[in-house]
């Protein structure tokens, strides 16, 4: 470490929590401090990364993926990510936020698809060489609800009315990614923090950010 601090901040959901509207008010605040933060997706983020994302998130591929494949997909996509992008971002002092990270793997892949949640943790941390957000929103939502709000927002691979490949699986697998959120929650309060995503978008928000400056502070970055 050369002293400067870093602050690595992941929001994770179901599909249609609100992460993008939670994400883009927590970097205006941020830069509204003056300090520099960096926004970026899971997968995604730099240009390999981005051609994974079309793989595995495609509906109408012609092609199978396994789940031991998909999980390894996302996690190719995650350790260029660390590599290209937020490792030096967060070594130039930004402050990074990332829609989604290991735990989305956790609760999907682990959860969702059956893999062992505690193998899926350790491979990703292994993609990651070790690096785990300091601070974790979870925002929380039924799925029945979530997956209605996100079948009226516009996918990049998908047909209008179509989810991505993985957020067209049954409700009873979002169920189980839930379930998957709310264990991770339940090990890890000290990250993780789950947000109610029925209540109003501002006070999702406003929760949020009573707990980022609080951490900026304490890191002595604000
Ligand atoms: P995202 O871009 O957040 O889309 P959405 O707006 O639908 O939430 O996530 C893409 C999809 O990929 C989403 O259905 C969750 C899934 N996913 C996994 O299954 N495992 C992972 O490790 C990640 C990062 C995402």
């Amino acid at each position: 470490m050369d002293g400067k601090s870093r602050l690595f901040i992941t929001v994770e959901g179901g599909e249609g929590c609100g992460k993008t509207t939670l994400m883009d008010k927590l970097v205006e605040a941020i830069a509204a401090k003056g300090l520099s933060v960096m926004k970026t997706r899971e997968p995604g983020g730099c240009a390999l990364s981005e051609h994974v994302r079309e793989w595995v998130l495609r509906p109408d591929l012609d092609f199978t993926i396994g789940n031991r494949a998909e999980l390894f997909l996302f996690l190719a996509a995650r350790a260029q990510q660390v590599e290209e992008l937020i490792a030096p971002a967060l070594d130039e002092g930004k402050v990074v936020i990332c829609d989604r990270w290991n735990d989305s793997s956790v609760a999907y892949q682990g959860y969702g698809r059956g893999l062992d949640p505690k193998e899926v943790r350790e491979v990703c941390l292994r993609a990651t060489d070790g690096l785990e957000p300091t601070l974790t929103f979870f925002l929380d939502v039924e799925p029945n609800v979530g997956l209605v709000r996100s079948k009226g927002i516009a996918k990049e691979y998908a047909k209008e009315g179509q989810g991505d490949r993985v957020e067209e699986e049954t409700e009873a697998f979002h169920e189980r990614v839930r379930r998957g959120f709310m264990a991770i929650a339940a090990e890890e309060p000290d990250r993780l923090y789950t947000l109610d995503a029925s209540q109003n978008q501002d006070a999702v928000f406003d929760e949020a950010w009573r707990i980022v400056d609080a951490k900026l502070r304490s890191m002595k970055m604000l």
